[in-house]
This record gives structure tokens, sequence and C-alpha cells, in this order.
């Protein structure tokens, strides 16, 4: 069957076989299916969706696409984590360390920044001197020296998402379950981790904006995994209003080194805390979540979780003594307030806002990227008592941008006079 048929198939909400998403992926990848015709296909799946079979064989091509990272000889079980992007979400930093410390191997390749959310690949390179650019043999001797290592995805790794990722960006296909859930999970695929386990983000801030469209996400995810013989769980958490305090890469690296030290924002702690139980009972290091979450508490007041990071920052050639006084990473970084008028509660902050506000800030700034961020010193529920409400971070550039980006945050807040009420972080988990 050529490419138009299988594109008819398609648009007519027929089923796919195996043998054709292969042919298409293969031929994509090679450069022999052209952008028009691949474009044309994937509008037609974002309009007729794929049945759970069709999605699966999706990933499984893609995951088969390029290198994959054998992770057979590192001994124990070896579990991932992987969020779906939000504002602020700087967990990995803190959950990954919190696991491993407790008894997992955390292997956990990264992505780089996606739209409005931001990458734990550039927090990471925000410390002087820091490579995550690992060879798969350094790689796998750091999972097995110390438990931990957080690496950028190789170009050689799973070409076609990258390919199909660029046009799916450049013609409005993004927001299409299967698409979203093969282009994840062929990159967990494609590293060998016997488990892993999804934040999957709900909201404003989030790909997925409302709950059914998160759940059917996650279970898709849930399911790839079965499929693939992968131990999978996903929570299901909101992402309404940017994670903690800080937006930001050295912001936000410095905010999860003070809550490895005992001293995070309550959102990112439970957040953290208890992505790491499900880490730890997934690696069975636990008997379940539960008691993988206090294992995971008593790793982050002990100061093990810490420790765990800043070994992993040594092993990858980073200047550790960055981390002893995490201030000393954003130096150099100009402070404006954000105001806004006072005796109010804050009855809702706009995450993608405030993350798309630090993209343009980045797009104006030189070599220091990483130090343009926002922090948020109130956040919904809080009372307006007349301090600044928020502080945009920058490397000295142009007043008028910053101007601009201090009103964009000023504009990403929503006042009442009642108490709003909170909803709960973690809505729900999802299990095979
Ligand atoms: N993250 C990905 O890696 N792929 C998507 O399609 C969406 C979010």
């Amino acid at each position: 069957m050529d490419i138009t048929e299988i594109i008819t198939k398609k648009r007519e909400g027929r089923e796919l076989t195996e043998g054709e998403i292969q042919r298409v992926v293969e031929g994509f990848t090679a450069g022999e299916i052209g952008e028009g015709p691949m474009a044309a296909l994937l509008m037609a799946v974002v309009f007729r969706g794929m049945t759970s079979e069709e999605t699966a064989a999706l990933t499984l091509c893609m995951a088969r696409s390029g290198d994959r990272l054998d992770l057979s000889g590192v001994s124990g079980l070896k579990v991932d984590k992987h969020s779906t992007g939000g504002v602020g979400d700087k967990t990995t930093l803190v959950a990954a360390p919190l696991a491993a410390a407790a008894g997992v191997r955390v292997p956990k390749m990264s992505g780089r920044a996606l739209g409005h959310t931001g990458g734990t690949i550039e927090k990471l390179e925000a410390i002087p001197g820091l490579t995550t650019a690992l060879d798969p043999d350094r790689f796998r001797s750091q999972v097995e020296k110390i438990g931990l290592a957080i690496a950028a995805q190789t170009e050689s790794m799973v070409p076609a998402d990258k390919k199909i990722y660029a046009l799916r960006d450049a013609t409005a296909t993004v927001e299409s379950i299967p698409l979203i859930a093969s282009s994840i999970m062929s990159k967990k695929l494609a590293v060998g981790a016997d488990a892993l386990v999804l934040d999957v983000k709900v909201g404003e801030g989030a790909f997925m904006r409302d709950l059914e469209g998160a759940r059917s996400l996650a279970k898709t995810m849930v399911e790839i995994g079965a499929r693939a013989g992968r131990r999978v769980v996903a929570a299901i958490t909101r992402m309404d209003q940017p994670l903690g305090a800080a937006v930001g890469d050295a912001a936000e690296l410095a905010e999860a080194v003070k809550t490895l030290a005992g001293e995070g924002p309550p959102d990112l702690v439970e957040l953290a805390e208890t992505l790491a139980g499900h880490m730890l009972a997934l690696g069975g290091a636990a008997e379940d979540a539960e008691q993988g979450r206090a294992r995971a508490h008593a790793a982050l007041t002990s100061g093990a979780g810490r420790a765990k990071l800043m070994e992993m920052v040594s092993a990858q050639g980073g200047d550790r003594g960055a981390l002893e006084s995490p201030e000393r990473l954003l130096a150099g970084a100009v402070a404006s307030p954000v105001e806004l008028d006072e005796d109010v509660f804050v009855s809702d902050i706009d995450a993608r806002e405030i993350g798309l506000a630090v993209r343009q800030l980045k797009e104006a700034a030189g070599e220091e990227k990483h130090l343009c961020g926002v922090l948020l010193h109130k956040k919904i529920g809080d009372w307006l008592d007349g301090t600044p409400v928020a502080t945009v971070l920058s490397p000295p550039m142009a007043e008028d941008v910053i101007w601009d980006v201090v009103q964009r945050v000023r504009g990403a807040y929503e006042m009442r006079e009642e108490r709003p009420t909170r909803s709960p972080l973690i809505v729900e988990t999802v299990t095979a």
C-alpha cells in the first residue's frame, strides 16, 4: 500500500496495520516519504485518533528507529521518571536523587525546553562545568556506581520522534493523545529502564488542559508500557499555577537544592516525595507507594537526597561548590519587582503566561539565559499585603524588555476578594 492509500485509510477512520505504520515511520525517517504526505497523515490522526494497537505499534516503531540504551548489564531494578511538561517543574531534580538515595537505580534521559515548559537539561547546565552529554558507557557506569545519572538524549536516539515532532510543531498537530503518548513513550522505551513513573500534568499550564484528556493520555501511556513489558504508574497532577516559587533554569535549580536541604515549598515537596515513593515501590525498594513516600521523606530529612545530587553533579564534572550556597547560582541577575494592588486574594496565576514570559526573556538574553526567571512570592490563596507578588530575574538587558515581562507577569495574576478554594495537587493515580 502506498502512502496516499495509507492517508486515505486513516482519513476514513479505518485502522492501520502494523506493517503500514512501520512503512510510514521508516519511510519518513529515511526521507523517502516527504513532509507533505506525513503532515496530511498526522492531521488525519488528530481527527480520527488511533486504536491502542495502532498507538503501540507506532511507539515501538519509533523506539526502534535509532540507537537504544541497553541497561541489562547494570545491576538491580532501574526506574525512570518523566513529566509531560509544566512550568516551574523541577521535580526530577528532587525526586530522582531521593529515589536513588533510598535504594533504586535511576537512569534518566531528559529533554530540553518545549514550548512554554522548561527542560531539566537546561536547569542542570546552569551548574558550572556540568556535562549532560554522557556516552552510553559513562552513563551505564555512573548508574551502576552511584545509582543516578541525568543526561541529554543523544541525536542518534529515536530520530523518528525528532523528525515527526518538528513537523507536528509546524503543522498544529501536537495536541493528539496517540501522537503525544507515542512521542513520550518511544523515548522512554529506547532507554532500557525496567519501570517508569509518569507525571501527567493537567490544567492551563499543561499540554492537557482537562482531566478527561489527561486521564486518557495517562491510560494510553500505561498501556503502551504494559505491552512493552515495562511497569508504568502515572500520577495525574495539577498544573494550573507554576510549581513551587521559582521558574527559570538557575532559579529552579536553586529551589531544587534548597528543597533537598529541607527548605522547599510544600507543593514541590509533596510531588517529589510522592513520585519518588512510586519509583521506590516499582523498583522493589518499598512494599507500596505509601511506604516508598515515607522512605523518600526520610531521605529528604536526613540529607541523603541532597548528598546524592551532589555526588551526581561531581560525577558529571559540575562544580558542587556552586550548589553549597544556591543563591550563588543567581549571582549577577538583575531583580525587578512585580507589584499589585493590596487587600485581595490571589485567585489564579496563568502558568502558561509565566512560562512564556521567561521564554521571552531568554530570547532577548545573550549567553546568560540561565539567569532569566520569575520568583513567585504569592501563590493562589495568598493575601496581597503590599509587598511585591513576584520578582523578574534577568541578566542585564534592555529595560523595555524587562518592563514588558514585568507587565506580562502582572497580567498573569488574577485576584478576588473571597479566599479561593485550593484544588489538590495530586488528582489520581493510573496503573495497569
Ligand atoms: N513531550 C514530548 O516528548 N512529546 C510530545 O508530543 C509532547 C510532550
